[in-house]
């Protein structure tokens, strides 16, 4: 496609885009993202991506539409019932990229509000060619008597644990089973290579995000006293999230008072904040359909103990270590050891652990294990636990999260500090959490005021 006319057709302006909630993403970065990916696929192929379905509750109900991040980031299409169909050696120049949208009509626009026009989805992809989804089954048979080869869109992320049947999984059933002599390939090795690495687009896109968590973090720390209760908390968050344009949290949020920071994945967040705990919150405000992921551990009362004070410094120690470690080269298993060696150091030094304990341990389930039982980072973009490589070194404008903790169930407390930071060239990790209070002396401070 030429860039000229895509940057006319992104020419916001001239089209009334669909009202959403974030504002408009330079249409440069799906042509960008679809390019990418078109460019390692083989001769004669197309590649297929569909849309979340609606999600049922029961009766009528349905969950909020979230999109598929896979289509989003191809298109920027954040609508149901479409699909993406990239083929490019397609003969016809205008079926190298196909988008196909749910029609709309008088009926919907009453019932449902405004759907994406042909024109409006061609102003958002950079697409022109935008057919109605019931064409599909007519072109899209078109297509497939010149392909060779059919790139399904499977879900290969490492920690994947997906019980549904999806519409993904639908289509390539049935696509299977009209087309059985097509040769069959994997797009998800494509996209976790692409997704990884972000573009400067995407970053801006995080960064705001995260300037969000922030409002919300800022807004905590005044609201927080003992006798609050977690929920009260989490309002806090959704309501400064919300008005500031985000849909609200990008993945369930954590507010952990006292020993319910133990918890891991204490989601409950339905007791009451004591005198003398500490709480940790693991919340992060999505943008856009981009995640944040921050981790903050606050003083109930607005003042650490000094026992508190020790270890939320000893984590933070860690935090600031790995966070330099996250330069181009770096390999994602060896950064682990290295960080987990750190630990075992601030661990001795806490009295948490002594000589003997880390003389004596297997190397498989390493002594500081005990305390500080998860990984320390992850890729993070459209994802809150992004696409991304993790066996090759790391790389520029890729973004990982840095979640040092300790855990002490005995003395009725846990502290993990999150950021998401970005690798750089310069090989100078920048922190896109940079202006979200981290320093204990700053959280008291701006508690006490
Ligand atoms: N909030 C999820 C995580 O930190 O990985
Ligand atoms: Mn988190
Ligand atoms: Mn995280």
């Amino acid at each position: 496609m030429n860039l000229s006319s895509v940057t006319q057709l992104a020419t916001f302006e001239k089209i009334d885009l669909k009202p959403m909630k974030y504002d408009p993403i330079d249409t440069q970065l799906f042509v960008k993202n679809r390019a990418k990916f078109m460019s390692q696929m083989r001769p004669k192929s197309l590649a297929v991506f569909n849309s979340n379905d609606i999600y049922p509750i029961s009766a009528d109900s349905t969950l909020p539409f979230a999109q598929h991040r896979d289509i989003f980031y191809l298109s920027g299409a954040d609508q149901e019932e479409t699909i993406l169909v990239l083929f490019p050696d397609a003969t016809e120049k205008k079926h190298r990229e196909v988008l196909f949208v749910r029609e709309t009509s008088e009926h919907i626009a009453v019932w449902e509000g405004a759907k994406l026009t042909k024109e409006q989805a061609t102003a958002i992809s950079g697409i022109t060619t935008i057919y109605w989804l019931s064409d599909f089954e007519r072109i899209f048979f078109d297509l497939m008597t010149e392909a060779q080869t059919v790139y399904f869109n499977t879900n290969e992320h490492y920690r994947q644990a997906v019980e549904t049947e999806t519409r993904e999984d639908r289509f390539i059933t049935k696509c299977k089973r009209d087309f059985p002599a097509h040769m069959w390939a994997k797009s998800n090795p494509i996209l976790q290579q692409i997704r990884g690495v972000k573009e400067p687009e995407e970053i801006k896109l995080m960064q705001h995000a995260c300037d969000i968590t922030e409002k919300g973090f800022r807004r905590i720390l005044e609201f927080t006293e003992p006798g609050v209760w977690e929920y009260e908390m989490e309002a806090e968050f959704l309501h400064e999230f919300i008005r500031n344009r985000s849909k609200g949290f990008a993945y369930t949020p954590i507010i952990a008072s006292g020993k319910n920071a133990n918890v891991l994945h204490y989601i409950e967040n339905n007791l009451q904040v004591k005198e003398g705990d500490l709480i940790l919150m693991d919340v992060g405000a999505e943008y856009a359909n981009y995640s944040s992921d921050m981790t903050r551990t606050i003083p109930a009362n607005g003042k650490f103990s000094p026992r508190q004070k020790e270890v939320y410094n000893a984590v933070l120690r860690v935090k600031n270590q790995a966070t330099n470690m996250l330069v181009p080269g770096t390999l994602w298993a060896e950064y682990h050891k290295e960080v987990g060696k750190i630990m075992t150091s601030e661990l001795l030094g806490l009295g948490l652990l002594d000589k003997a304990d880390v003389q004596n341990e297997d190397k498989d389930r390493p002594a500081y294990k005990k305390y500080f039982m998860h990984g320390t980072s992850h890729h993070i973009g459209l994802d809150t636990h992004d696409y991304g490589e993790l066996k090759t070194p790391m790389k520029p404008n890729m973004v990982f999260t840095v979640e040092p903790g300790i855990y002490i169930p005995a003395e009725g407390f846990g502290i993990r500090i999150e950021d998401d930071v970005v690798i750089q060239d310069s090989g100078i990790p920048h922190n896109l959490m940079r202006n979200i209070p981290i320093e204990a002396d700053e959280i008291e401070s701006l508690m006490a005021s």
